[in-house]
């Protein structure tokens, strides 16, 4: 009888640990909340303080910061790609794409957080996580939500120009966007939630709905949200709701002939409610940081962000 209980508890025990695996497998996170906790306890705290000091001379810095790690996760997953400096011609750069150039922005910030996490935990924090981390910090400094960012991506060791060069465009139709978006398993609630991140930050009057026809050149900034351009709102959604959004690709959730029966209700809902944003975009955040991390003995630590190791630097 205390046999065939135990031999039970032993097949249960095991049909639990292959239901967990087949979970890991089926699309659950293999990254963890926790995953510094013993090799670099102080992590979160040196990545908020590199960017707390640097926003104090550049207020825009927390919105530069999350647009790299959008930009670094919608290209080969997120692995730091977009981090690394042409190094011709094992590496060609990410950063001189369309939708990088003269555009992303934040790098020695990034560079800087390194700096002092390899001073503090050397070897031990990903470039990749880096961007995860500067991304909620920004948000939380910014007013907006908070999140357990998960952790334990490596860095990768190549980059991927031409998928780079398909990044989303401020003039792609709503169908593009939404196609781009499936591409990552992003859903139309994803799409709204992430693009509402388009309450803080600057946009070049070139890609504004405007096209700078007040006459400034095409590179003069403006505020991406009109409203309350530094703080991290739901003002957004109030914005396209009164037709007002900066970039066309903002306007379209709702302008789009399509959009009645697709993003437009998800804008409304936003509009109306910010715990109901904040909520959707920390768990939307949370899926773009899980686009196709390296994990295990996959990619590497880098030393310095803007180049892969062993290069004899
Ligand atoms: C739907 C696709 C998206 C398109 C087409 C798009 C397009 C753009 C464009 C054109 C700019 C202005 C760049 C410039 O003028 O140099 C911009 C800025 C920005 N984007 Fe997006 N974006 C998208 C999604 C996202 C997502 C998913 C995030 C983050 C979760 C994000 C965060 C930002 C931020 C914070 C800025 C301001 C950056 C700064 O001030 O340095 N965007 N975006
Ligand atoms: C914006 O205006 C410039 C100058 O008139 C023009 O060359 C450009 O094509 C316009 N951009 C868009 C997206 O219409």
């Amino acid at each position: 009888m205390a046999a065939a209980s135990s031999r039970s508890l032993a097949l249960l025990l095991a049909a639990h640990c292959a239901l967990l695996l087949a979970l890991a497998g089926a699309g659950g996170s293999p990254l963890s909340s926790t995953f510094y906790d013993a090799s670099c306890p102080s992590a979160h705290d040196v990545v908020r303080r590199v960017i707390q000091n640097a926003r104090v001379s550049d207020p825009r810095i927390p919105a530069s910061l999350i647009r790299l790690h959008f930009h670094d996760c919608f290209v080969n997953g997120c692995d730091g790609s977009l981090l690394l400096d042409d190094d011709l011609p094992a590496i060609q750069t990410e950063k001189s794409v369309p939708a990088n150039a003269k555009s992303a922005r934040g790098f020695p910030v990034v560079d800087d957080i390194k700096a002092a996490l390899e001073n503090a935990c050397p070897g031990v924090v990903s470039c990749a996580d880096i961007l995860a981390l500067a991304a909620e910090i920004s948000v939380e400094l910014a007013g907006g939500p908070r999140w357990s960012v998960l952790l334990g991506r490596r860095d990768g060791t190549t980059t991927n120009v031409q998928s780079a060069k398909n990044l989303p465009s401020p003039f792609d139709p709503l169908t593009k966007l939404q196609e781009k978006f499936r591409n990552f398993n992003l859903d139309d609630t994803d799409l709204v939630a992430l693009q509402g991140a388009h309450t803080f930050g600057k946009v070049q009057c070139q890609f504004t709905r405007e096209n700078c026809t007040a006459g400034q050149t095409a590179g003069a900034l403006e505020n991406l949200d009109q409203t309350t351009p530094n703080l991290f709102d739901n003002k957004y959604y109030g914005n396209l709701v009164q037709g007002r959004a900066q970039l066309p690709s903002d306007q379209v959730m709702l302008s789009d002939p399509t959009a009645a029966a697709s993003t437009a209700p998800i804008v409304h809902r936003f509009a109306g409610n910010q715990q109901d944003f904040f909520r959707n975009f920390a768990a939307s955040m949370i899926k773009m940081g899980n686009i196709s991390p390296l994990t295990g003995n996959d990619g590497e630590i880098r030393k310095n962000c803007r180049r892969v190791n062993g290069k004899g630097y």
